[in-house]
């Protein structure tokens, strides 16, 4: 069985700051992971009383509140506040989701909120995409084709053809999905994941694209898209409720299908 030894600054040590803003309402208490590479120090959970009774419903919110009034430090992302911009994936009491999605009263008692897992931490909870957004390059996410289009003419598909795009097209490249999968975590350096084999099927499936063939040529490989042993967890965490393991499934069934 492999053993892994994890860097010695990457361990969870020390005691962390306790904040609190408890003004005899419901409390809820929030125990969040702090990080700062340039500090030397080690990681460690800070832990935030938020009186719910002056905060919003989402754990967003939340995470806001303490910022804005306990500990400007904090470091997270966020942009748009209704999951559509995918910007605070985050793990929250150990599933992947959304913090602006994720309503404070269903989690159940203290909130433990760590970065997504096996992603390089820049900061608290910021990870490092710049792996993630690489390997969506490499798929060449844009419409690709050969045939030209008549001047003042658009590339027309019908609306059965625009339909196959649903449940594909939706993807806020939130990565909750890539980084609950276990394949990934110990493969990520070869194997897309299921965010990015998702947007692959996505251009795959579109029927203006004429570069299917080279496509498929490029994902024909033991680990880029084999890897997947369809353990599901990516359709289970998915916060806009899509399965990137069938979008996987439909890609094998065309790799099997040009070749008989
Ligand atoms: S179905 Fe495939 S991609 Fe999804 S979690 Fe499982 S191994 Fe990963
Ligand atoms: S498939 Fe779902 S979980 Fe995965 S990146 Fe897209 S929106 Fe996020
Ligand atoms: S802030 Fe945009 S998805 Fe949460």
């Amino acid at each position: 069985m492999a053993t892994f030894t994890l860097p010695a600054n990457s361990k969870i040590t020390g005691k962390g700051q306790a904040f609190s803003n408890k003004t005899g309402g419901r409390t809820k208490k929030f125990k969040v992971y702090r990080y700062d590479p340039d500090s030397g120090e080690n990681p460690r959970y800070d832990t935030f009383d938020i009186d719910l009774d002056d905060c919003g419903p989402m754990v967003l919110d939340a995470l806001i509140k303490m910022k804005s009034e306990q500990d400007s430090t904090l470091t997270f992302r966020r942009s748009c506040r209704e999951g559509i911009c995918g910007s605070c994936s985050m793990n929250i009491n150990g599933r992947n989701g959304l913090a602006c999605t994720t309503a404070i009263e269903d989690c159940k008692g203290e909130v433990r909120i760590t970065p997504l897992p096996h992603m390089d931490v820049i900061k608290d909870l910021v990870p490092d995409f710049s792996h993630f957004y690489a390997q969506y390059a490499s798929i060449r996410p844009w419409l690709q084709t050969v045939t030209p289009v008549p001047s003042g003419k658009e590339r027309l598909q019908s609306p059965a053809d625009r339909a196959k795009l649903d449940g594909l097209y939706e993807c806020i490249l939130c990565a909750c999905c890539s980084t609950s999968c276990p394949s990934y975590w110990w493969n990520s350096d070869k194997f897309l994941g299921p965010a990015i084999l998702l947007q692959a099927y996505r251009w795959l499936a579109d029927s203006r694209d004429e570069m299917t063939g080279e496509r498929l040529d490029e994902l024909e490989d033991p680990f880029r898209l084999y890897r997947c042993h369809t353990i599901m967890n990516c359709a289970n965490v998915c916060p806009k409720g899509l399965n990137p393991a069938r979008a996987i499934a439909e890609i094998k069934k065309m790799q099997v299908e040009r070749h008989v």
